[in-house]
């Protein structure tokens, strides 16, 4: 019998990537590859990158300089290894990463790796192996499911793509371009693959896609069902604790959404909403297609259905044009919110988007005290946030053994994660947890039902 051959897979960027490195391991697995943690001995290394920022891009490559002599390094040994970029620099930068790095083998964007097998059979004959085309074929009908074994071996917590693309086109976002137009998924396959998930011990899903409130797929009844209703279905299925989705646009929030958060108790109260800014002529600038007063709105429609929810989001600072007075306005809409959470990233000109073309640059200076400020205001916030746990019984899902001998670590509805000393089979349950203390991003706390005295008397007294 052959050895199998090892995969290596280098994920960058957003859950979908994640989400897409599981599946073309998924589709690997059936031409005999078994995955490996380390890049070093494996077969087949596959890059799955990301486009969003500079930066991103940029790691790609000299990853690809480290790759070159790990593979100058096995044919020394005799040994032939191969290596892919996938992803959203491969889309963006086809046959042309083959120039700048001749070390590649093979190049595949995001909606083409289910041929990932072909385009190996396409490089071992010595041909060349690029498809960044779109394809007409939709991937997900040529997916494998993953095995059993694949899913208990990646935890409690899934994700599964239920929506990709957007055709929001803000000016400064490359998704448009990498991932195409939007698309989504009829919710049957949505609820087969869910099912599977449960069956095989996930607990926690998150719905993902660029624009995942945008969905629209077909739904079970053979109408257009919207997130709202998809979600409101997924709820039924047993196993399934908890549900998440990301990332949302404010101006796709409907009114199923809002009653979702209202009535499924699965559905988690922590959303993920970016506004970008705060200034109104900046969102006209990204062509966001929002005011700051309308999203606002938005957030108290969903404070009205549930009380206890709680947002993160996403900021640019420094987008071109943006004046101090701008960002104010960024800082003045962070201060009304109060946030859970966010990400802030410094504005990074992306070739081809409408932005790069824009010449009222910011001067690198401001955008780094920019960034320092915001980013100080959200920490104080998330620590505020974290705070008020202290003292509280939350429920926690639990997820694997924590480093520390005997406890394990889990997840409150708002993803913080949570410390407790606890039997091993507590993992994939949800308890309530006494939160005791905070330490840095994360909560400590003894289990609330071991110790029913606690519930009764929060001092101990
Ligand atoms: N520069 C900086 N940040 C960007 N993002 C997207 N495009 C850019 C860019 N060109 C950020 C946005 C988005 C998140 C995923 O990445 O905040 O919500
Ligand atoms: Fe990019 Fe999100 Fe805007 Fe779509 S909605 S263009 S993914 S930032």
């Amino acid at each position: 019998m052959t050895p199998p051959r090892k995969l290596h897979i280098k994920s960058y960027g957003c859950q979908m990537n994640v989400y897409d490195a599981q599946r073309m391991a998924d589709t690997l697995a059936g031409e005999g590859f078994v995955e490996t943690t380390e890049a070093d001995d494996a077969d087949l290394v596959i890059l799955n990158t990301c486009h969003i920022r500079e930066k991103a891009s940029e790691k790609v490559y000299s990853e690809l300089g480290r790759l070159r002599a790990t593979k100058e390094e096995a044919a020394r040994q005799g040994r032939q290894v191969r290596i892919a970029v996938a992803g959203c620099v491969a889309q963006a930068e086809g046959a042309e990463i083959m120039r700048r790095a001749p070390v590649v083998d093979i190049v595949v964007g995001p909606q083409s790796y289910h041929h990932l097998p072909q385009l190996l059979a396409r490089s071992r004959a010595g041909e060349p192996a690029v498809e960044t085309e779109f394809p007409v074929d939709d991937k997900f009908s040529f997916l494998p499911l993953p095995k059993a074994e694949a899913i208990r071996a990646r935890g409690i917590s899934a994700f599964v793509t239920v929506q990709e693309g957007c055709d929001k086109f803000c000016t400064f976002c490359v998704v448009p371009y990498t991932r195409g137009a939007e698309v989504s998924r009829p919710a049957s396959k949505i609820i087969d693959e869910v099912k599977r998930l449960a069956d095989n011990g996930v607990r926690e899903i998150t719905l993902i896609g660029q624009n995942v409130n945008a969905y629209h797929g077909e739904g079970c009844d053979g109408r257009t069902w919207s997130l709202g209703a998809l979600l409101t279905r997924l709820a039924d299925i047993p196993g399934v604790a908890r549900l998440r989705y990301s990332t949302s646009h404010p101006r796709d929030v409907d009114d199923s959404l809002i009653a979702a958060h209202r009535d499924l108790r699965a559905l988690m109260p922590f959303v993920h909403l970016p506004v970008q800014s705060g200034s109104d002529r900046i969102l006209a600038a990204m062509n966001r297609r929002h005011t700051a007063r309308d999203y606002l709105k938005v957030v108290e429609r969903f404070r009205t259905a549930c009380q206890d929810i709680a947002f993160s989001s996403d900021f640019i600072v420094g987008f071109p044009g943006e004046t101090a007075s701008d960002f104010s306005d960024t800082l003045a809409l962070v201060a009304q919110i109060g946030y859970a959470a966010a990400y802030s990233f410094k504005y990074s000109p992306r070739p081809g988007t409408p932005a790069a073309e824009m010449r009222e640059t910011v001067s690198a200076a401001d955008m780094d005290e920019r960034l320092a400020r915001l980013q100080d205001l959200i920490d104080s916030q998330q620590s505020a946030f974290n705070r008020a746990a202290i003292g509280r019984i939350v429920d926690v899902l639990f997820e694997r053994a924590a480093r520390n001998p005997g406890q394990i670590v889990g997840r409150t509805a708002y993803l913080q994660p949570a410390h407790v000393m606890a039997p091993p089979d507590i993992i994939g349950q949800v308890k309530p947890v006494r939160i005791e203390s905070l330490e840095r991003y994360s909560l400590l706390g003894e289990l609330a039902s071991t110790n029913p005295a606690a519930i009764l008397s929060p001092t101990g007294a």
